[in-house]
């Protein structure tokens, strides 16, 4: 790196905040000179692979030149105009999207980040509802980095944000479907599904709850997918006592995880879903609330208490188009089908040959390795706690994969495995060789037991 650019970074890490870290940790992010498909490349061209879509959000990878050329045609056309007008940009995102949402799921707000998209959702509930307002999240989850998005959210960013005392009121959490630690102790098969029963449970004592918001699969806090009648028993619970279901598609939608959204596995509508990320394959900030017609119909009548000036932003509008078309035209070469169930085996594989891996599971493109020091106990590594406070094992291994060549992105207790959808089985097979190395320094701290893995994923297709 040229001596300037040292100096340059240097400033720039003295004038700008880093997010979610204490400050003394900004000091030297890596230079990314440029990225081009499943590839970034840093200051001496070294090329590093993207095992993550950055976060979770470039679907199509980097560079896709059909998005590219729409946002430039836009910006040349024009890059801004109020969000009381019609333009194309408006017009065509949403032509676009009536046609590939589930029926019944197609009134668009545009906004520009999923946690505006949720907390518009939050706002909406709250108007349709009222008085009802308590909402009900549930422990792993994350829905967005404001004072609303945080105080649905279950990770450990809520503490901080609590302990600054900036939170909204009436937020309550319900236990998580995680059927690897199941938080009542039960396996599924046996269980009866006390995870969505304690729902109904919780409404019936809580009163006043207005909706429930949920990740069909849990993003950052785990790729946690639910027991197949987890999702279709938490719309029946919704129903039986008049809550709206929420569904936050931010990183789950746009194929990530196979169909279009992750809802489409288990067939079930919510109320109101958010989108964001991948819509635009994250080349320019959208986040969507999209209501079912009885929400619709409420806010004829009704003001919508919401808008701001980049609110149906044009420049950022016209990605959403050309991304569509783009990942259809994916799918269509049956690639990410493909390269999904190859993924699969070869992480399934991996936990073989490493004893840190205590559980591997996911869908589609969207796979969490949960990193474990013992595979009887699941004993962890680390613990939730630890999380902004202490040295975690989980981004130990993802620092040997960065010095490898590979970006994956890690939590406190998991490795997110969500390569582009243009990934290809040699592409896995680079990154699989990259998580072979690096898993073991893990591997070299576990403790050894002649336990097998958990792959619960693999558990629900039986
Ligand atoms: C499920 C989920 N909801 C909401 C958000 C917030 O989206 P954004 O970072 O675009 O505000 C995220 C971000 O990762 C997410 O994963």
């Amino acid at each position: 790196m040229m001596p300037d650019m040292e100096e340059r970074i240097r400033s720039l890490t003295e004038h700008t905040y880093g997010t979610w870290k204490a400050q003394k940790d900004w000091k030297r992010p890596l230079y990314i000179k440029d990225a081009e498909g499943v590839y970034m490349y840093d200051e001496n061209d070294r090329p590093i692979l993207d095992f993550s879509s950055q976060l979770m959000c470039s679907n199509l990878g980097h560079k896709n030149k059909v998005i590219i050329e729409a946002i430039v045609k836009q910006a040349e056309k024009m890059p801004y105009i109020a969000p009381a007008f019609a333009t194309e940009a408006l017009l065509s995102a949403t032509e676009a999207l009536v046609s590939v949402m589930p029926k019944g799921l197609d009134k668009f707000f545009f906004s520009t980040a999923g946690t505006e998209a949720n907390e518009g959702a939050l706002m909406m509930v709250r108007q349709y509802m009222s008085p009802n307002y308590k909402i009900i999240s549930r422990y792993h989850s994350y829905h967005g980095g404001t004072i609303a998005g945080l105080s649905f959210t279950g990770d450990p960013r809520r503490w901080y944000a609590e302990r600054a005392r900036f939170t909204v009121e009436g937020v309550r959490f319900a236990p998580d479907a995680y059927c690897y630690r199941c938080p009542f102790g039960l396996k599924y098969g046996e269980c009866g599904i006390q995870c969505a029963e304690y729902v109904d449970y919780m409404i019936k004592e809580e009163g006043n709850v207005a909706a429930i918001i949920i990740e069909p699969v849990v993003g950052t806090n785990g790729r946690i997918v639910p027991p197949p009648e987890y999702l279709p028993r938490l719309r029946q619970i919704c129903d039986e006592n008049g809550v709206l279901l929420v569904c936050d598609e931010v990183m789950t939608g746009w194929y990530r995880t196979g169909p279009l959204f992750a809802i489409q596995h288990w067939d079930v509508m919510p109320d109101i879903m958010t989108t964001a990320k991948g819509c635009t394959n994250a080349y320019t900030p959208v986040g969507i609330t999209i209501t079912s017609k009885k929400i619709a119909d409420f806010f004829e009548e009704e003001t919508l208490i919401q808008g701001h000036t980049y609110a149906f932003h044009p420049l950022a509008l016209s990605a959403i188009a050309p991304s569509i078309s783009e990942l259809q035209k994916l799918n269509a070469t049956g690639l990410p089908q493909r390269v999904s169930k190859y993924l699969e085996k070869k992480l399934y594989e991996l936990e073989d040959r490493h004893e840190c891996i205590g559980d591997v599971r996911g869908l589609g493109h969207f796979w969490a390795l949960e990193i474990v020091k013992n595979r009887k106990t699941k004993e962890q590594f680390n613990i939730k706690a630890d999380k902004f406070r202490k040295p975690l094992m989980t981004d130990k291994i993802a620092g040997e994969a960065m010095k490898l060549g590979m970006y994956i992105v890690s939590w406190w207790d998991t490795l997110i495995v969500a390569p582009p959808l243009i990934t290809t089985e040699e592409q896995v097979d680079e990154g699989i060789a990259v998580l072979d190395k690096a898993l073991l320094v893990a591997d070299q701290e576990v403790e050894h037991t002649d336990s097998a893995g958990s792959r619960t994923s693999a558990v629900f297709k039986k």
